[in-house]
């Protein structure tokens, strides 16, 4: 993270909603299209042209050399899989975490499938790391600072016996994917309380919440994050507005 965090307008928000609800609209038809016997490839060519359609370029195609639209993390796969040849089964839970820019803004949001009939065990998991970032969402105000919201994930997750990801983290996201600050899904002692939040910040709540442990490790492919013991891991991320009062979720 470079830089500083950027404050947003009014009219800048007005542009960030407008992304954000690209973001989203393509996550529901995502949703509405994976099935058994779908490739992750077929899911990313729906989600570009349904990007570029709406005059939005999909944020995350080339960044730092990423060579698809969208990222689609199957099982134990926690974020950043490569969209290929990969037919999603049975049982699987299947993470989307898509990107849209427009007008110079990006709106970033993740969404955990589940691909037929999902063992309860790991159905749990996914619905958890949902309310995981409800629970972050109630600290996203002006008043609190960026370490309340990863505490209140990290309590809701490990409250389950969840191990929190710690490799990687959310973020601010503005004209850039990635702006400062960084927010953590846990309490980073390093970090002290963080920045405070101000209205007019933007940030993207994300855990990263695995069955076993929290411990990853990433593939020769130089992208894909997995669980370190194999066991399935969910993702949930909204791309979030600061305010004088109730935090505005931009992809949601
Ligand atoms: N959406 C991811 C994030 O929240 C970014 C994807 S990385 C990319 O940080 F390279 F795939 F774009
Ligand atoms: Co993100």
């Amino acid at each position: 993270m470079i830089g500083r965090i950027t404050l947003k307008s009014e009219a800048d928000l007005a542009k960030m909603k407008a992304a954000g609800n690209i973001v989203k609209e393509t996550l529901e038809l995502l949703s509405s299209q994976a099935t058994v016997g779908m490739t992750t490839e077929e899911l990313d060519r729906i989600a570009e042209a349904y990007i570029r359609e709406q005059g939005a370029y999909p944020s995350f195609l080339h960044y730092n050399g990423y060579p698809k639209s969208i990222c689609a993390s199957v099982n134990q796969q926690v974020v950043h899989g490569i969209p290929g040849k990969y037919k999603l089964r049975d049982g699987d839970i299947l993470s989307i975490d898509v990107g849209a820019k427009l007008e110079g803004f990006h709106g970033d949001a993740a969404r955990t499938l589940l691909i037929g009939n999902v063992p309860e065990e790991v159905q749990k998991l996914v619905a958890v790391t949902r309310e995981c970032f409800f629970e972050g969402l109630k600290f996203a105000r002006a008043g609190y600072h960026i370490a309340d919201i990863g505490a209140a994930v990290q309590k809701h997750a490990e409250a389950h016996g969840y191990g929190v990801v710690r490799d990687l983290v959310g973020h601010g996201i503005g004209r850039e994917m990635h702006e400062p600050p960084d927010v953590p899904n846990f309490v980073d002692r390093r970090m002290g309380r963080g920045a405070p939040l101000v209205p007019g910040m933007v940030i993207a709540i994300e855990p990263m919440i695995n069955l076993g442990t929290w411990e990853v490790v990433q593939l020769q492919d130089g992208w894909t994050i997995e669980t370190r013991d194999g066991r399935p891991s969910a993702h949930y991320e909204n791309t979030v507005a600061i305010t004088e009062g109730e935090p505005v979720l931009l992809t949601l």
